[in-house]
């Protein structure tokens, strides 16, 4: 089975090509993304209007460029899939009605996939992963620990009670002048820093359940920079390596709660996956990694280009949907928020 597949939920506007085999081993055909920063970053963070244009001016454009990565016609395809929610509503609007506008042309199933749910699958597309899994989602805009049983079975074990993990990083990388996006400016600054150079906050580490919470980090971030005599650049490393081990203790201890819970409910240690934008970063994966093997499993992260976000996830969930013989009326209607 094979998937042309649109995802335009937040800044990046991208198209993919994904093929599912009759053993259910997914490979990508094609992947084009094309990142709007430019356009964005005068502002300082994504312009919701300025996105929805952009991905009209030129979704057309890289669907056809998918296709011809793929050497894919429309003839081909046995499905068409969209994000349909979460995310910024005239983005959505666009990757959903040009799907649409391919599936009633070609009289073609069409797919709405949740852009969280395209982040849960893609160990399975990358790694071909059973299921159960014990997921990690850490993006711009989602914070959640999830038990994955299967395609459509997903339990929430807990989540952000206030600013995503990669909102914080894109507020800190705003208060030490790192510039926009923040979380790969913070990992790139820190590297030059001590990670023990400014006590931090670690919030709800050692606290019963799942949940996380960042603001309070945040804050924490801005103190220490007011009080700092003179802020060099030295010093903004300083902080930036400060506030990712910060941020990696607190997801780390967060994580070991969830393994015990996933491990009580399964009977099986893991494995653990990691995904979304903040997967990318190499002191949070090497953290998890050690964590894992600490807890006699291993940790599944695929590759960077498909933890932030792009189109190949998409199709990947569309493909799984489609096996069990689900799809969606061409009357679905985008939805800006949209819990897994
Ligand atoms: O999944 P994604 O591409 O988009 C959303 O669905 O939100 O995630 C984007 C987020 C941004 O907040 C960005 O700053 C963060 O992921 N991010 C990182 C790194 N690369 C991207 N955070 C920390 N370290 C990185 N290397
Ligand atoms: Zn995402």
């Amino acid at each position: 089975m094979i998937v042309l597949a649109v995802e335009t939920s937040c800044d990046e506007t991208a198209a993919a090509v994904v093929v599912r085999d009759g053993e259910g081993r997914g490979r990508v055909l094609s992947n084009v993304v094309l990142s709007q920063l430019e356009e964005h970053r005068p502002f300082g963070g994504v312009v919701p209007e300025i996105a929805a244009r952009s991905h009209l001016d030129h979704l057309d454009s890289l669907v056809q460029r998918a296709l011809d990565d793929a050497e894919v016609g429309l003839d081909s395809l046995d499905g068409i899939a969209a994000t349909g929610g979460p995310g910024l509503i005239g983005g959505v609007f666009v990757g959903t009605m040009t799907a649409k506008a391919i599936a009633a042309a070609r009289g073609l199933p069409f797919l709405a996939v949740n852009h969280l749910e395209g982040h849960a699958l893609t160990a399975r597309l990358t790694e071909g992963l059973a299921f159960p899994y014990l997921l990690l989602l850490v993006s711009g805009g989602h914070c959640q620990l999830v038990e994955v049983a299967g395609v459509g079975r997903y339990r929430r074990l807990g989540g952000t009670v206030d600013d995503a993990v990669g909102e914080a990083f894109d507020k800190t990388a705003k208060l030490l002048d790192l510039g926009y996006p923040g979380g790969p400016a913070v990992e790139q600054a820190a590297r030059a820093g001590d990670p023990q150079a400014i006590k931090l906050p670690r919030p709800m580490a050692g606290k019963p359940g799942c949940d996380f919470s960042f603001s309070g980090l945040k804050t924490a971030v801005r103190q220490a920079r007011q009080q700092m005599a003179a802020f060099d650049a030295q010093a903004a490393a300083d902080l930036a390596a400060s506030f990712q081990a910060a941020v990696a203790d607190v997801l780390a201890d967060r994580c070991r709660h969830a393994l015990t819970q996933f491990e009580a409910d399964t009977g099986q240690p893991g494995p653990l996956v990691v995904a979304g934008g903040v997967a990318a970063n190499q002191v949070l994966r090497a953290r998890l990694h050690n964590l894992a093997a600490e807890r006699g499993t291993r940790l599944v992260a695929p590759p960077l280009a498909l933890c932030t976000d792009n189109a190949a996830m998409i199709g990947w969930a569309g493909l799984e949907r489609l096996a069990l013989g689900l799809s969606d009326p061409l009357d679905f209607a985008p939805r800006p928020r949209w819990p897994l």
